[in-house]
């Protein structure tokens, strides 16, 4: 009975370690583990490990077409092997690795290494090339390098990083770094890095600085001239100008449309030429141009004519009042009458800032060329500046007020009225004058204030000028 089992049992236990032996081979599932990115010229580990497994296990690492790199046999019963490999441009592929213990073999998960070069050689390249462009013009720059793979890059302007959102001039994308319409605040030094990172390694590589100029148009050329005296003889000065632009910029002169001269300003937005000039002689109609690779801007012209002082001086008495009506000062100007020359402001104002008895009185000014020291002077008639309280009441009220400037309110009559006094003043004024004229040229001014006086101050701040408050005063001294 006890053999009948035995030998009913037998094939049953042959099945069951049959089964067991199946089993054994199939439960052989070794894992990889390893790194997925790794840097060019690194060195990296890669492990097999089979748990359970019963040495002797031979490990072996698979490459992308199957073949074994490495093999290794644990016979410690470590239940791992690992495997070193430094890592090369061929590195890169799918890893997985095998375990093998007496007939039975498990394959195990496979590892994509990816191979990360780091960058070297970044430079800045720019389009247009050098980076010199006109404002609102367009200029990329390019962070390139020689050699790099997964790489992120960083600008900076003037050492400070631009980011899009700090700085919305500027439009980043990829390696470029691309400003759209260039102003002059976009002038400066630029560089870049290029940068990879593998887990928490990072690797740089800094682009020299590149400097970016942005060229300002000029603005219209303008042209004015002097005259100065050297000896007996007599020179002229002319001066191109523009308020704004970048240079270098190409000035000539042209004389009734002949050029004359030309200048290249490298440093400054001016040239100047010396021109003949005489006294009282018209010497031709002059231009200047401006020139630079973008623009060819002309001037207004000008008439080079010198005309000396002669004929009639006069001074013009105009009495400023502050805001609230009160007399502040007496504003004095000597008006050579010259035909279309446009006399240089120097010395010409007179301001009386103080209004006492003292300052009433009769002034007159006397003018020469300023080109010729030794001429001779033109003198006005005097007029008579006089601070009293009928001249004050004589003025029309302004409402009091610190704040708005002063409103002028007269009726038409009383306009008419003063200006026909006026216009009767003025009539007597110059036939006095006249008579004054011809009968005394060369008397010595008996109280004479010229306007060379440099004590007094040529400006008079926080008076309200306005003109319709002015009163012209033509009182000759000497009626
Ligand atoms: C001409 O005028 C300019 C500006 O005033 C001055 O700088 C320059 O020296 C003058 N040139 C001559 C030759 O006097
Ligand atoms: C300016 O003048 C220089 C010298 O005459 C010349 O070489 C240059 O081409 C000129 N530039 C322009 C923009 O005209």
């Amino acid at each position: 009975m006890k053999n009948l089992q035995t030998r009913k049992l037998l094939p049953i236990l042959a099945l069951a370690s049959l089964f067991v032996k199946i089993s054994g081979s199939v439960s052989l599932h070794p894992v990889l583990t390893g790194p997925d990115m790794a840097y060019l010229g690194s060195r990296v580990a890669f492990r097999c490990i089979a748990p359970d497994a019963s040495p002797p296990v031979t490990y072996e690492l698979m490459g992308d077409g199957g073949v074994p790199i490495y093999t290794g046999t644990d016979l410690q019963g470590d239940q791992h092997a690992s495997f070193f490999l430094k890592v090369t441009a061929t590195s890169e592929g799918s890893y997985h690795c095998k375990a093998t213990t007496g007939g039975s073999t498990g394959v195990s998960n496979i590892i994509k290494l990816t191979v990360v070069t780091p960058a070297s050689n970044t430079r800045v390249t720019s389009e247009p090339f050098p980076p010199v462009a006109y404002e609102g013009s367009r200029i990329i720059l390019s962070c390139t390098i020689t050699k790099g793979s997964h790489l992120s890059y960083t600008w900076l302007f003037n050492r400070k990083e631009v980011t899009s959102s700090t700085s919305p001039f500027f439009h980043l994308s990829g390696n470029q770094l691309v400003m759209e319409k260039v102003t002059p605040e976009h002038a400066g030094h630029y560089s870049c890095i290029a940068w990879s990172r593998v887990h928490d390694i990072r690797r740089f590589s800094s682009s020299t600085e590149i400097q970016v100029t942005v060229k300002v148009y000029i603005s219209k050329p303008r042209i004015s001239f002097s005259i100065f005296k050297v000896g007996d003889s007599y020179h002229g000065n002319v001066t191109c100008w523009s308020t704004r632009g970048s240079h270098p910029v190409n000035f000539s002169l042209s004389i009734d449309d002949k050029e004359v001269a030309s200048t290249t300003a490298t440093e400054s937005l001016a040239a100047w030429f010396p021109v003949a000039m005489v006294p009282g002689r018209d010497m031709g109609l002059a231009q200047c141009q401006a020139k630079t690779e973008m623009q060819e801007l002309m001037s207004e012209p000008v008439t080079l004519e010198v005309v000396p002082v002669g004929g009639d001086v006069k001074v013009e008495v105009e009495y400023l009042y502050r805001a609230d009506s009160k007399l502040a000062v007496a504003r004095l100007s000597c008006q050579p009458v010259l035909p279309h020359f446009a006399l240089a402001d120097r010395r010409r104002i007179l301001i009386l800032p103080k209004l006492g008895p003292e300052e009433s009185g009769c002034y007159r000014c006397r003018v020469r060329d300023s080109y010729d020291d030794s001429g001779p002077w033109v003198e006005s008639v005097a007029v008579l500046v006089k601070v009293t309280d009928r001249i004050l009441n004589s003025m029309p009220r302004a409402t009091s007020s610190t704040e708005t400037p002063p409103k002028v309110f007269m009726s038409t009559i009383e306009v008419i009225t003063i200006t026909f006094c006026c216009f009767l003043l003025l009539m007597m004024v110059v036939y006095v004058a006249c008579v004054y004229r011809m009968l005394d040229r060369n008397r010595a001014p008996a109280h004479i204030s010229t306007p060379n006086s440099d004590a007094l101050p040529l400006s008079a701040p926080a008076l309200q000028l306005g003109s319709e408050m002015a009163a012209t005063s033509s009182i000759d001294c000497d009626a």
